[in-house]
């Protein structure tokens, strides 16, 4: 269903091709742990484009490919002609010429659309500004492993800021019939055409999706407690400014006593100590936190595999 498409967005996904994604990633990751060759991808080549850092996504997007049977190229912007202003529709066509996919991080996330508008081939969407697709299909598998395949009137509260993770995650439970609900601050709630776009996604599941202010509220019988920084990357100048206005958004002990008693916690890291989230919270749910990362490289091979086979 996935084949030459792109992946820009969990929008942009049918409830069956989610599905079709979770269960192609979790039968990877069981032929990896079996070492069962799996080479979907062979001979094929992948470019990754950062404008952004990254330690989980390039090298799992690295990892993935090179397990599939194919090759990644990492394309630095600082290298990359795109860095010096050759244009998004050219670097697009040239790439299509050489490669069989494309993995883009940056900032606007219409860079990534100019980018899937002008290519040839599949481009996965690595993390915008908006949104991070691929970390919240991951956290969908790790949900499915520690909460059960059913994940259809689950609650998850998010809490903190509305930042690119918060928006996916709206669609990412809207496609899922889960309970979504996010407590950010007034002036740092998630984008509201997204909120408005996950809104009308949930009609076709029963999901439910709403953002608030209160943490305490939102944490109420969770079954996912979510968080994530409060500054992210292009907003390092803010950062300090944000400790202060995010500080009663902590997720720590005393949040965590009003969620459901077997309530599992998910950061997609990197993770600030002592600002999100409590050194005590984070390693009370390491596992959890460990698998959701590890889960990048499956979910991401699911998604290569599908759209670029
Ligand atoms: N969670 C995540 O995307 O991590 P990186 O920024 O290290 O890729
Ligand atoms: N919201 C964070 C996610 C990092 C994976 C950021 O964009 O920096």
């Amino acid at each position: 269903m996935l084949k030459g498409k792109d992946m820009l967005s969990i929008h942009d996904l049918s409830v069956d091709e989610v599905q079709e994604i979770l269960t192609l990633a979790k039968e990877l990751k069981a032929k990896q742990k079996a070492g069962i060759e799996h080479h979907l991808l062979k001979g094929k080549t992948l470019g990754m484009i950062f404008e952004k850092s990254s330690t989980r996504t390039r090298v799992s997007f690295e990892t993935g490919m090179y397990q599939l049977g194919g090759q990644a190229l990492f394309l630095s912007n600082r290298d990359l002609q795109l860095g010096r202003g050759e244009p998004i529709k050219d670097t697009a066509r040239v790439l299509s010429r050489y490669l069989d996919g494309i993995m883009i991080r940056t900032f606007g996330h219409e860079r990534v659309e100019e980018l899937a508008q002008w290519a040839d081939v599949p481009v996965i969407n690595a993390l915008t500004d908006l949104l991070h697709p691929c970390q919240v299909l991951t956290d969908l598998l790790t949900i499915q492993e520690h909460k059960g395949k059913n994940l259809k009137g689950l609650k998850m509260a998010y809490v903190g800021d509305g930042n690119n993770m918060t928006n996916s995650y709206m669609y990412g439970c809207a496609k899922a019939g889960m309970t979504f609900v996010a407590a950010t601050p007034e002036n740092y709630r998630p984008d509201e055409t997204v909120r408005k776009n996950a809104m009308e996604d949930a009609k076709q599941t029963g999901a439910s999706i709403s953002v608030i202010t209160d943490p305490k509220e939102a944490v109420k019988g969770a079954d996912i407690v979510v968080t994530d920084t409060w500054a992210s990357m292009g907003q390092e100048d803010e950062h300090e400014a944000r400790k202060k206005i995010f500080a009663p958004y902590q997720v720590n002990k005393e949040l965590m006593a009003l969620a459901d008693k077997r309530a599992i916690v998910m950061h997609c890291l990197p993770a600030y100590r002592g600002e999100e989230i409590t050194e005590e919270v984070l390693e009370a749910n390491a596992d959890v936190i460990f698998d959701e990362a590890e889960n990048r490289l499956h979910t991401q091979k699911a998604v290569m595999a599908l759209t670029m086979c």
